[in-house]
């Protein structure tokens, strides 16, 4: 899991620079500055790795899937459902009919919205969320909320940001049909308390969705080890391409659902009379996929792979706590989100200053933060704010870029404040 108190005496154990010299794009220059992208939360950058993966796809392999016998058409299959067997391995998932290709973590959670809750909630029914979601984990329940009459719960976080556990315990009942909340809150980085939140929900008979967008990039998955029913999360978030993200869901619970799009690749037969449903993973993937989306994908994860997993979430973790030090010595800045447990995501505020004006003055100095509400509205709203400033760390980055991060904002400072 992610390592909360790594040691700051420990040497790095890889080379944050020359993991720089895979990623192209961290040598543009913006505004006559060198680029310093503290925006990997939003998006991380592609290696050229990736890049290459999916250049090699579309140069040698590429045509449709699964509809073919001629070579290319099967040069594409092979290389899709490869990817997926990648997925499989990457998460530790039992097997590829496990492994749904979705855009992104908005649509597996729509998805599951739609496939599972639809067609079995009803009015008295209960789903708990947490009040750290980001927009997709909360619009798509209450849209299910109003087709089929249940109920949101939301269980509260304190001021540091955490998960009230003991408050969360006591909203699970015998109505609790599914507890779906993020692993790492975006806007924030606190790292949910997984375990026995899952633990407790299962005991009610509770299904468990977690939107693992923002942790599949620090921490090593291990879905079974986890024991959720689905996870979802986004290739763009883990140096992949965007368009292409995953829902790994239980077997039998995939196989019990309906499909949720119809058309062609979902199906085994069609006539007029009845239409009969592929097998998983395939009755879930209506239409074309995104074939060099996966391709990259798999890509990103064999390079993750090589950098170890556990190893740039040290890394992250020492630019974390830097940062947090450095900033917290600033007296006109806030640091908003002070979980013990947090992802390489710091918030924070400046005294009088909108984030918006921060964010250009910061994009002038050739720093890349993002600004808003981080698309965690209600977060925002129980700290009283309308939006914070928000950096993220990724493999790529540097104590030199928290420096730049640093020496920013005195700028912002002194034009601003
Ligand atoms: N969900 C993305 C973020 O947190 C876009 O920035």
């Amino acid at each position: 899991m992610m390592a909360a108190n790594v040691s700051l005496a420990a040497p790095p154990p890889f080379d944050a620079e020359r993991v720089r010299g895979d990623f192209p794009i961290l040598d543009t220059m913006v505004n006559g500055r060198p680029l310093v992208y503290l925006d990997s939360a939003a998006s991380a950058q592609r290696p050229l790795a990736v890049l290459r993966a999916v250049e090699d796809y579309e140069t040698h392999s590429h045509a449709n899937v699964h509809r073919g016998v001629h070579a290319l058409s099967q040069a594409a299959t092979a290389a899709y459902e490869g990817a997926r067997e990648r997925v499989r391995r990457f998460i530790n998932a039992r097997s590829a009919r496990e492994i749904i290709f979705v855009r992104g973590t908005t649509e597996a959670i729509n998805l599951i919205a739609q496939a599972w809750g639809r067609p079995r909630l009803r009015a008295g029914d209960q789903i708990l969320i947490s009040a750290l979601e980001h927009h997709a984990n909360i619009v798509p329940w209450q849209m299910l909320c109003e087709q089929t009459g249940c109920t949101l719960k939301v269980a509260p976080i304190n001021r540091r940001g955490e998960l009230q556990l003991e408050e969360f315990l006591k909203l699970l009942g015998p109505h609790t049909r599914l507890v779906a909340v993020a692993h790492v809150s975006n806007a924030l980085g606190t790292v949910l308390p997984l375990k026995p939140l899952i633990e407790a929900a299962h005991a009610h008979g509770a299904l468990v969705l977690i939107d693992g967008a923002q942790a599949v990039p620090h921490a090593r998955l291990d879905v079974r080890a986890l024991g959720a029913d689905f996870y979802a999360f986004s290739g763009h978030k883990l140096y992949g391409p965007t368009g292409i993200g995953v829902l790994y869901g239980r077997e039998e619970l995939l196989t019990a659902m309906p499909p949720w799009q119809g058309g062609g690749d979902m199906i085994l037969t069609v006539s007029f009379e009845k239409t009969t449903y592929n097998e998983l993973p395939w009755k879930f993937e209506a239409g074309t996929p995104n074939m060099s989306g996966a391709v990259g994908l798999a890509a990103a994860m064999d390079y993750l792979e090589g950098l170890g997993v556990e190893a740039i979430a040290a890394h992250e973790q020492r630019l974390l706590q830097l940062a947090t030090a450095e900033l917290a010595r600033l007296p006109d800045i806030e640091i908003i989100g002070t979980a013990a447990h947090k992802a390489s995501v710091l918030s924070f505020t400046m005294k009088g200053v909108h984030p918006h004006d921060l964010g250009t003055i910061l994009d002038a100095e050739g720093v890349a933060v993002r600004t808003g509400h981080h698309c965690a509205m209600p977060v925002m709203t129980f700290f009283g704010l309308p939006a914070t400033a928000r950096a993220s760390f990724g493999c790529y980055n540097t104590e030199r870029d928290v420096a730049s991060l640093v020496q920013a904002l005195g700028k912002a400072r002194e034009v601003l404040a």
